[in-house]
């Protein structure tokens, strides 16, 4: 594909969505006029949304109602009630796909035309759901995968604290939503009683001058169970339906995502790395413990005494020195 064509990437979406509610009845005739739809089309739009759980009244008088929302992620029910400026106000959404990443990744390459920044792409489904050094990330039904593309002025420098940014985001998310206090692993995973909830994939584009493109694949856990995920993980693994005992509501998730995601993200953009990095330090399980880190080719160990402002942990090794360690895996 060598042109970017929306075409290419209809998000699907069921636009009658945006014209039903659960406060009043509306007419088939008045739908047709405000979609410029047939009436047979509205039909099926009906149809596809009671296929897809939302429970529709229709009286032959006074026309369609929603009775009841499933737990739904369709565009409409992230930016419905959305107060962001620019992030998760574009949503390419599919039932299924093979990464969200790999998406974001093919628009923010489709040449002659360019999606605004903090578009996302969301999946109910991922078939090759992409983890941290290459990886399989399993995202049955009912989790959050998802995308942000981002344009950010910012040398490479940086890009690490905007792993460390958008794990603050989610951390921060799930506190205000739930109540539930979580710890960060360096540098990204999100551990409620120790069990990974999410887990965070950033990759980038970059051209000559600089980067082109980032984005940041968030997936969480929310209404699958940990049972439902590969059996070496099960146990290390945990849902916010798990946690929480009941279904949450995942557009409710992404919509306090998106919010909190602009806040921190104009920290960053206004170079205030400090704020992050404290707030990241705060939910740190890290910070002033002796542990090693598997950089790839070696394994280090010492004591994580701080976090710089390009995001790379402060080591103090057993001989004295500071070490900065700017990607890795802590092993304990
Ligand atoms: C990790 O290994 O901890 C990172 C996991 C990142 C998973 C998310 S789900 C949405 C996005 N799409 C992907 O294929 N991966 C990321």
């Amino acid at each position: 594909m060598d042109r970017f064509s929306a075409e290419n990437y209809k998000s699907f979406d069921i636009p009658i969505l945006n014209n039903l509610s659960e406060e009043f009845f509306i007419r088939k005739e008045e739908l047709c006029q405000k979609l410029a739809l047939p009436g047979i089309v509205i039909e099926g739009q009906i149809q596809q949304l009671r296929e897809s759980g939302y429970n529709v009244l229709s009286d032959k008088e006074k026309g369609y109602r929603i009775i009841s929302r499933p737990d739904s992620i369709l565009p409409f029910e992230i930016k419905n009630k959305l107060t962001t400026s620019y992030i998760g106000k574009a949503v390419f959404y599919y039932p299924e796909v093979s990464s969200t990443n790999i998406i974001a990744r093919e628009i923010a390459q489709g040449k002659g035309y360019k999606v605004p920044e903090g578009t996302i792409v969301i999946s109910d489904k991922q078939n090759s759901g992409k983890g941290r050094s290459g990886k399989k990330w399993a995202s049955p039904p009912g989790g959050i995968w998802l995308s942000i593309l981002l344009y950010p002025e910012t040398i490479s420098y940086h890009i690490s604290l905007i792993t460390l940014m958008a794990a603050v985001v989610v951390a921060n998310t799930i506190e205000k939503l739930f109540q539930i206090r979580t710890q960060i692993k360096w540098p990204n995973d999100i551990l409620i009683k120790e069990r990974k909830v999410c887990g965070i994939l950033t990759e980038m584009g970059t051209v000559a001058k600089g980067i082109e493109w980032v984005i940041v694949g968030i997936g969480i856990n929310a209404n699958n169970d940990s049972t439902e995920l590969p059996e070496d993980i099960q146990k290390s693994s945990i849902s916010l339906k798990e946690i929480t005992g009941k279904l949450i509501r995942r557009a409710e998730v992404v919509r306090l995502l998106c919010t909190e995601f602009e806040r921190f993200y104009e920290l960053l953009k206004r170079k205030e790395f400090s704020i992050i990095t404290e707030k990241w330090k705060s939910y740190s399980n890290v910070i002033g413990k002796k542990i090693q880190v598997n950089t790839g080719n070696r394994v280090i160990s010492g004591e994580a005494i701080d976090i710089n402002d390009r995001g790379g942990l402060i080591l103090k090794t057993e001989y004295g020195d500071n070490l900065e360690i700017i990607s890795g895996t802590v092993l304990k």
